[in-house]
Parts: structure tokens; C-alpha cells; sequence
């Protein structure tokens, strides 16, 4: 009895062996990282957009240490919209990374301009079109930080344009942690966010969303 237990143990931990060395390593798929990337879509580099999907990364990459973040700040970049033939610009560089298949979700920010994404960010969004088929970025998370200089400078409504274009490619539109449902609505003075506590609270509460949901999603 007890060499047959040490022969069934032996044999037990032969095979572990032998698939530990054949996959080369023991780590699932539950351990692999997981990428959160924030898209600046300001055409001013490092300015409020830029720090508020800042804030938001850091939130997301404090929930599990499975989430890496990385920040694209589209300002100073020269990025056309889509026609006929874009023209090879700053977009073509940026292409591979949301091409990653380790990418768990988006974070993306826009300022407010007439109540409106700004047209970096629609021009960026247009140039995602060859991520629509193949689905790459289907049954992903997307947040959206929204920026004004107003209090209700239409934040709301950036954060519902932008959502929506997503949909296009089948991302899954997610709001903030509870009560900030919409996503980040931050408010900048004179260039400046830090004074705004409630809306830095939202760009938080986004990022832990974000990353809690690509967790569930990327787990299924
Ligand atoms: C063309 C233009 C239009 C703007 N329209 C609005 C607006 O409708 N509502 C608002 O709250 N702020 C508006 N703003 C202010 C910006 O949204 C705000 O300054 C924002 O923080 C800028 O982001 P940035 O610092 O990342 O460049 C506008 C600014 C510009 C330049």
C-alpha cells in the first residue's frame, strides 16, 4: 500500500515535471499582464487632459498588480483623420501598441471644445478603423475623462461621443465607480486641475473601474 503511494506520488510529480518543461513555465493566464492604456487627446502635450488620464492610470494600476499602464499623449503629434489614403503620420506608430494582444482596456481623454471631443481625438478615433475587422479591440473596457474649463462645459457629452464611437468596435463603454457613473468630468482653471477634489475623484473612480472590468473580461 504504501509503495503504491509513493509510486503514485512519483508518478504525479514526473508529469508536473514534464509539463512545467514542456510549456517552459508554470504561469497561467491569470498572472499575465494586463495593459490599461490612457490616450491624451489634447493638442496641447502634458497639459490638464493629459494629467487627469494620468490620475486615472494610477487608479487603474493600484487595483491588481496584473494591470500595467502607459500613457499616449496625442499632443504635438500630427495625426490626420481617415480619407481615401491617410497620409503615413504619427498614427502609424501608435497602431501596433493597440495592437498588443496583453491590452485590457482604454482609458481615453478629450477636452471640451464647443461641447464637443476635439478634433484630435475624433481624427484619432477615425484611424482606429483597421482595428474594426479583425475585432481587436472587442470585449474590452473604454473610460473617458472629459476636461472643460467650465463646470458643466459638457463633459457629459464628450464622454457620451466617445463611448459611442467605441461601440463601433465593440469595446464595452464603462462609467466610473459609484457616483462617478458617467466617467472623469474634471474642471481645469487656468490651466490648472489640482483645486477640482470632485472631478480628480471621478478620474480615480474611472481607472479602478476600468481595470476591475478588464479583469473580469479578460478572465472569461
Ligand atoms: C476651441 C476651444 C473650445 C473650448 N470649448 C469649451 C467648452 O465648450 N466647454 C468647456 O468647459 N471648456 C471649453 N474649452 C476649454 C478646454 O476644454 C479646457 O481648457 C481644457 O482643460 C483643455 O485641455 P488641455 O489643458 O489638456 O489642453 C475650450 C477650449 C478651446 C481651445
Amino acid at each position: 500500500m504504501n509503495k503504491q503511494i509513493t509510486r503514485r506520488k512519483f508518478l504525479g510529480a514526473a508529469g508536473a515535471a514534464a509539463f512545467v518543461s514542456a510549456v517552459g513555465s508554470t504561469a497561467t493566464a491569470a498572472d499575465k499582464p494586463l495593459k490599461i492604456l490612457g490616450i491624451a487627446c489634447s493638442p496641447r502635450k502634458g497639459m490638464t487632459t493629459a494629467k487627469a488620464v494620468q490620475i486615472a492610470l494610477d487608479a487603474a494600476k493600484a487595483v491588481n498588480p496584473r494591470i500595467q499602464v502607459g500613457l499616449i499623449d496625442l499632443g504635438g503629434l500630427n495625426i490626420a483623420g481617415h480619407s481615401a489614403k491617410p497620409p503615413a503620420d504619427d498614427f502609424d506608430a501608435i497602431l501596433p501598441k493597440l495592437k498588443d494582444p496583453a491590452l485590457g482596456g482604454l482609458i481615453i481623454g478629450s477636452p471640451s471644445y464647443f461641447r464637443g471631443m476635439s478634433a484630435l481625438c475624433k481624427a484619432f478615433i477615425e484611424r482606429c478603423g483597421p482595428l474594426r475587422e479583425p475585432r481587436t479591440l472587442a470585449d474590452k473596457p473604454v473610460g473617458v475623462v472629459a476636461l472643460g474649463s467650465f463646470r458643466n462645459g459638457g463633459q457629459e457629452l464628450v464622454i457620451q461621443q466617445i463611448q459611442t464611437a467605441m461601440l463601433c468596435f465593440g469595446m464595452v463603454p464603462v462609467g466610473g465607480n459609484p457616483p462617478a457613473y458617467q466617467g472623469a468630468t474634471v474642471q481645469s482653471t487656468k490651466d490648472e486641475i489640482s483645486a477640482d477634489e470632485v472631478g480628480l475623484d471621478t478620474a480615480k473612480k474611472l481607472g479602478a473601474r476600468v481595470a476591475e472590468v478588464a479583469l473580469r473580461l479578460a478572465a472569461k
